[in-house]
């Protein structure tokens, strides 16, 4: 029996044309860039989307932003819409390489500041009489990598050169809280329209999935039953992807044992395998001392039998991982900002306890997945050989 028509339709990257329970949202945006749209903004636009895990923030930007094209361009507009994930492009350099890439813009970046690039890629965009939104996705990790700079050049830069607005910004954050952490001034410059994006509630979830499968399986293979078990599992999150990822391989099973429907029971094995914290793109992307040092903590976790390690106890065995995979461990100052950056994206959850006389600890724990997952994961994306390059 087949039972996917196309299950690509149900990964992450897909944008879908309609989002259900987003469409105020989705509403909003497009009031808040109208000006862009009909191309005679007066003033920039900026834009914060924040929410938790799976809310919909990257699908909505992006629908968003094919939408605004979409609707600029009958205007007779020309309106670019450029995307940058920052847990991808990490620094304000490779963020402005993918910017002025999108473009297909011939700009040259040798010897040049961040700051004259964004200068030419502005006066690209003058010259060409091109409007762009800008829109970075997943901001935390650049805020504490590079700091302030970035969104004052994208915010601010723009905005006191130019006599025509060209450029306008979203920024994805996926817990605001880190913009208290900022400076009065920065706040202020990154601080725009809130959009937030509350969790998924159980009704929610269940019209996602309802329309997510429409456009994947086969007419009439997936039990109504087993959608709302899904719904059921991923409203404790409020997590469209979990829920998404569920049904994915839910169908798989189905796939694998030729049945004729998606049944609960092939809902109750995929639960059984998918962790919702964990997710495989992160895992790939991550550095390679941060994988070294998740594997420590996998390891770690292993041998002491316990919930928690120290930091201090995790960094000793990363170092023994490092001298097995024959590299060079990092200072422990990088060490400990790379587990800020692990904590950042929800695969690890660090707890700083103050221990009286003695100072403060650090308990680090890996919440959403056993060890032994992790380490199948990771094991084959920790070659030897890729360390030494
Ligand atoms: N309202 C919706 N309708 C249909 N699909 C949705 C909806 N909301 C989210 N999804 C789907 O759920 C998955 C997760 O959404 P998305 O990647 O946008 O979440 P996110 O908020 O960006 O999560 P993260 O914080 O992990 O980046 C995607 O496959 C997306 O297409
Ligand atoms: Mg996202």
């Amino acid at each position: 029996m087949r039972i996917f028509k196309d299950e690509e339709k149900l990964s992450p990257e897909f944008v879908p044309q309609y989002l259900p329970h987003r469409e105020n949202e989705l509403n909003m945006l497009k009031t808040f860039f109208s000006s862009i749209i009909d191309g005679r903004p007066s003033i920039s636009t900026r834009v914060i989307i924040s929410g938790a895990v799976g809310t919909g923030k990257s699908v909505l930007v992006k629908l968003f932003g094919q939408t605004a094209v979409s609707e600029a361009l009958k205007k007779g507009v020309d309106l670019k819409f450029l995307y940058v994930n920052c847990r991808i492009s990490r620094t304000t350099f490779s963020i402005l390489r993918k910017l002025i890439e999108q473009l297909k813009a011939r700009l040259p970046e040798r010897g040049l500041s961040n700051e004259e690039l964004f200068h030419k890629f502005l006066d690209y965009l003058d010259y060409k009489g091109l409007y762009a939104i800008i829109a970075l996705d997943e901001v935390e990790v650049l805020l504490r990598e590079e700091g302030p700079e970035p969104f004052y050049l994208f915010s601010r830069v723009g905005e006191e050169r130019l006599k025509i607005p060209r450029i306008s910004t979203i920024f994805v954050f996926r817990n605001p809280e880190v913009l208290d952490a900022l400076d009065a001034s920065t706040r202020s410059s990154i601080l725009g329209n809130i959009i937030h994006l509350k969790e998924y509630d159980y009704n929610q979830l269940y019209d996602i999935l309802k329309y997510r499968a429409s456009l994947a399986f086969m007419h009439d293979v997936l039990m109504d039953d087993s959608i709302h078990l899904i719904a059921d599992i991923a409203s404790e999150r409020g997590d469209a992807r979990y829920a998404l990822d569920i049904l994915w391989r839910a169908g798989k099973y189905a796939e694998a044992e030729n049945a004729s429907k998606v049944t609960p029971e092939h809902v109750r094995k995929a639960t059984a395998s998918v962790y919702p914290t964990i997710r495989r793109e992160h895992l790939e992307y991550l550095e390679q001392h941060s994988k070294l040092i998740l594997l420590s903590l996998a390891k770690a976790l292993d041998a002491e039998r316990s919930a928690y390690v120290t930091s201090s106890m995790l960094n000793d065995y990363y170092k023994m991982v490092c001298e097995e995979y024959d590299v060079e461990p990092k200072s422990y100052t990088s060490f400990w900002e790379a587990l800020q950056r692990l904590d950042d994206l929800g695969i690890i959850k660090i707890r700083v306890v103050s221990e009286g006389s003695k100072g403060r600890k650090s308990y680090i724990s890996l919440p959403g997945i056993p060890t032994s997952i992790l380490k199948k994961e990771l094991e084959p994306l920790i070659s030897s050989k890729q360390l030494r390059k």
